[in-house]
This record gives structure tokens, C-alpha cells and sequence, in this order.
């Protein structure tokens, strides 16, 4: 274990920095904003007791901020204390600021949770027919928001949800803690996210989001917590993160089935660096919704213990979508069930009316500089026979088994690509062709 600490140490401190010493960072993605005009939840009745349900509180400081309309946008400060609410919708140039040992915690009362309805590129609930719960902090339509503080927390107390969906009780598909729908210019930062009721952070049809310096946490088997989730969305860049859920830590996504194609929005120019975390699920993961496209994905300097598949990239038929210039770079992981897992065949379908004959394509993949150590198996890529991947190339990757353990070797199937210093070493498939990756390589 030390061992281990150590060489993720070095690890960090090597690849932390440009040539030039600089870190690279997500800084001009969205103009930061400094808010002169400043009001607290106090001013509107807000009680920090852990019991008062603060909902009129949140819904009026929001409203004076929508309608006042100051120049430069308004901040709304929670101070230190337990403020419970039921879910609510932001507006746009607001900063949400959390204070140190403020909480925003969200209702266990779920009967009068607010619907709403589906995505147009899901066609129904993720897991439930029908419209969808209104995540616990909502925004539609909107631009310049800024969620931050000195990391408060925004507290789902998703128990009650994840009981629901365990007794199958569940009407609905449950809240995600965080949504944003139809906008851009988005900072979240230096706030904890807790016990989401389903996914964590989903940005969906927006454009230049900003994730920072967050710590998302739920239990490792809180049921569908992902953590991060681009969805149909465009100009994302996360970093300098702690993610340790019970399911996906990042996933980009992009719509699902005849929806999602229909819909017709791709995920593209996501940059996802410096995180760390653990999951049974996925750490770096692509799909399985991913029937919009996604492309253009850099994940760089990624740190995973006890994960269940370091870099996942999921599709099944019926979905369609190109998934295509994707890059992962320098990661460590430790205890893995598989190192890099790529597959056609996860998850399911919204109907049965998906199209059989809509197959996925997965294009030019770039992964390099992994290194991982107890991992059951490197690699498992199986493509479809009449939809192979294609220009899957993978460089200086080196992953390690348990000690003592039979070693699974890697397993592919319908795949083309290369490999360079890849150890243990890959499938034949791989090794064969590396004349099919382009000079980046
Ligand atoms: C919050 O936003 C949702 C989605 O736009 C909307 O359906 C709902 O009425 C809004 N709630 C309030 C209290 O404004």
C-alpha cells in the first residue's frame, strides 16, 4: 500500500504540468464572474436548523434574483447551517454560494416531489415509463450560474430512493441532485455533493460547463449514483475531482435508442482531468446512451482504486451513434475487475421499438501511459461483427494481475488497431495491425 502511495505520488507530480510548469486547467471555458449584489437565505426567512423546511426561502430569493435583475447577477449565500428544502429551480446570473458548514439537504418527504417531464432524447424516464422526478436542484434555459462556496455540501439523502428502487416501489425515474437542461455557461466548484437519489451532476443539452474541485460522494452500492453525466452536451471540462459512488464515476452519454437518434444531439469536446476515485462500476466511462454521437473525449491523469472497470466504453445495437476520437492518457488504477473494458452489448433498450438494424460504431480510440496494478483482466474489446471497431490503438499500457492469481488474458473479438508496449500483451487482433493507427498514435 505504500508502495502504491508513493508511486501515485511521483505519478501525480510528473504529469501534473505543462512543459512549462503550468497546470492545465479548465480556465476560459466560462468567464468567471464576480457578483457585487449579495443576499443570504437568512434575508428570506431561511432557518439553518436541520427541521424548518426552507423551501419558500429558496424559491424567493431565487424569484428576487429573476426579477430584480441587477447588473453583474446577484449571489445567494447560505451560511453555516442545515437548510432543508424541497427540490427548487435556479435562474440564471446567480451564484449559489455555500459557506463553510452550510448544508443544503434535501427532503425525505418524496410523495409531493415535483415531475416533470421526459428528455426528448430518452423518450420516457431512465428507469420508469412516463415523466421523471425534477431533480433537487433544477435549471432549464439558463446561463451564468456559478454553484460554489468553501466547500458546503448539497445533501439528496437519496436513502429513501435507493430503498424505492430496491422494493421496486418506484413511480417514477428517481432525481438526479443536480440537473442543468438547454444551458451554458455553468461553474460548479468547491462543493461536496452527498447521497445523490440517482446520478449526481447531470449537465444535458448545454454547452461551456465548468466542474472543479468537487468531492461527490455515495455509498459503493447506492444504486445508479454516477457522478458526472455529459449528456447531449458540448464544452465540458471537469477536473480536480474526488468521485467515490456506487456507480459510473464520469459517464458521457448522448440520448438512447430511436429517441436519442431522432433527437439527434452529440456529446463532443469534453475534457475530463486530474480525478480520483472508486466504484464497482465504471471509472472513465462512454455510454451506454450514447445514440447522439460523442466525440472529441479527452480524459487525462486519472487516479481509480477498487474500481470495477478503469476505462469503459459501452454501446449495445439499437443504439446507432458514431463514438469516435477518444482519447484516455495517463492512468493508474488499483484493484480493477478489467482495465479497459469496450463492448457492444450493455445495457438496455427504452422499448421495442428500437431499430436492430441501428448499430453503434466505435472509431479511432486512443488509449496510453496506463498503468494499473491487481487488475483481474487488461482487457476485454468486442466489437460487432458487422459493426467492428475500428483504429483501437493503445500505447505503453502496462497492467498487472494479482498476485497468486490466474491472470485472464485479454479478450477481443471484431476489433482493428494496434498496440505498442502493451503488457500483459493484447489480443492478436491488436498486435497484428498496428499499421491501421493514424501518426498520433
Ligand atoms: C421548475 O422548473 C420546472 C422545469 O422547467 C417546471 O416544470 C416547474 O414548474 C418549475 N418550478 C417552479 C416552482 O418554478
Amino acid at each position: 500500500m505504500r508502495l502504491a502511495c508513493i508511486t501515485v505520488t511521483l505519478f501525480l507530480i510528473l504529469k501534473c504540468c505543462t512543459a512549462s510548469g503550468e497546470a492545465v486547467t479548465c480556465t476560459g471555458i466560462v468567464p468567471m464572474r464576480y457578483r457585487t449584489d449579495k443576499i443570504s437565505i437568512a434575508d428570506f426567512g431561511g432557518v439553518g436548523d436541520g427541521r424548518t423546511l426552507n423551501t419558500k426561502a429558496f424559491n424567493e430569493a431565487i424569484y428576487r434574483i429573476k426579477h430584480l435583475r441587477r447588473r453583474g447577477g446577484t449571489l445567494l449565500y447560505i451560511p453555516a447551517g442545515v437548510y432543508l428544502t424541497e427540490s427548487f429551480n435556479l435562474t440564471s446570473r446567480m451564484t449559489l454560494f455555500l459557506a463553510k458548514g452550510a448544508v443544503i439537504k434535501a427532503t425525505q418527504k418524496t410523495a409531493n416531489w415535483p415531475l416533470i417531464a421526459p428528455l426528448p432524447s430518452y423518450g420516457r424516464g431512465r428507469e420508469r415509463p412516463g415523466g421523471r422526478y425534477m431533480s433537487f436542484i433544477h435549471g432549464e434555459g439558463l446561463h451564468d450560474v456559478i454553484i460554489t462556496g468553501e466547500k458546503g455540501t448539497i445533501d439528496g439523502q437519496g436513502g429513501v430512493w435507493w430503498d424505492m428502487w430496491r422494493k421496486r416501489t418506484l413511480r417514477f425515474t428517481r432525481p438526479n441532485l443536480i440537473e442543468f437542461k438547454d444551458s451554458r455557461n455553468i461553474i460548479i466548484s468547491n462543493v461536496i455533493f452527498k447521497n445523490s437519489p440517482f446520478w449526481n451532476i447531470h449537465p444535458v443539452y448545454c454547452s461551456n460547463v465548468v466542474i472543479q474541485h468537487v468531492t461527490i460522494l455515495a455509498p459503493p452500492d447506492s444504486p445508479n449514483t454516477d457522478g458526472i453525466d455529459p449528456d447531449s452536451s458540448s464544452h465540458i471540462c471537469i477536473e480536480d475531482s474526488y468521485i467515490s459512488t456506487g456507480d459510473d464515476l464520469v459517464a458521457v452519454k448522448s440520448g438512447w435508442d430511436e429517441y436519442g437518434i431522432s433527437y439527434g444531439r452529440p456529446s463532443h469536446d469534453i475534457t475530463i482531468r486530474r480525478v480520483t476515485g472508486s466504484s464497482r462500476f465504471a471509472g472513465i466511462g462512454i455510454g451506454s446512451e450514447t445514440s447522439g454521437g460523442v466525440y472529441n473525449i479527452l480524459a487525462e491523469d486519472i487516479t481509480l482504486y477498487n474500481i470495477g472497470v478503469g476505462i469503459h466504453i459501452k454501446t449495445n445495437i439499437g443504439r446507432g451513434g458514431i463514438i469516435r476520437n477518444i482519447t484516455v492518457s495517463d492512468v493508474y488504477m488499483v484493484n480493477a475487475r478489467k482495465g479497459i473494458k469496450i463492448t457492444a452489448d450493455v445495457g438496455d433498450h427504452p422499448d421495442n421499438n428500437y431499430n436492430p438494424n441501428a448499430l453503434p460504431v466505435i472509431k479511432h480510440v486512443r488509449i496510453r501511459n496506463v498503468r494499473g496494478e491487481k487488475v483481474q483482466q487488461a482487457g476485454l474489446i468486442k466489437g460487432l461483427k458487422n459493426s467492428p471497431f475500428m483504429d483501437i490503438c493503445l500505447t505503453n499500457i502496462n497492467l498487472h494481475g494479482t498476485i497468486g492469481s490466474r491472470y485472464v488474458a485479454w479478450q477481443c473479438s471484431d476489433v482493428n488497431g494496434g498496440s505498442i508496449q502493451v503488457k500483459p500483451s493484447p489480443c492478436s487482433e491488436l498486435i497484428r495491425s498496428t499499421g491501421t493507427c493514424s501518426s498520433q498514435f
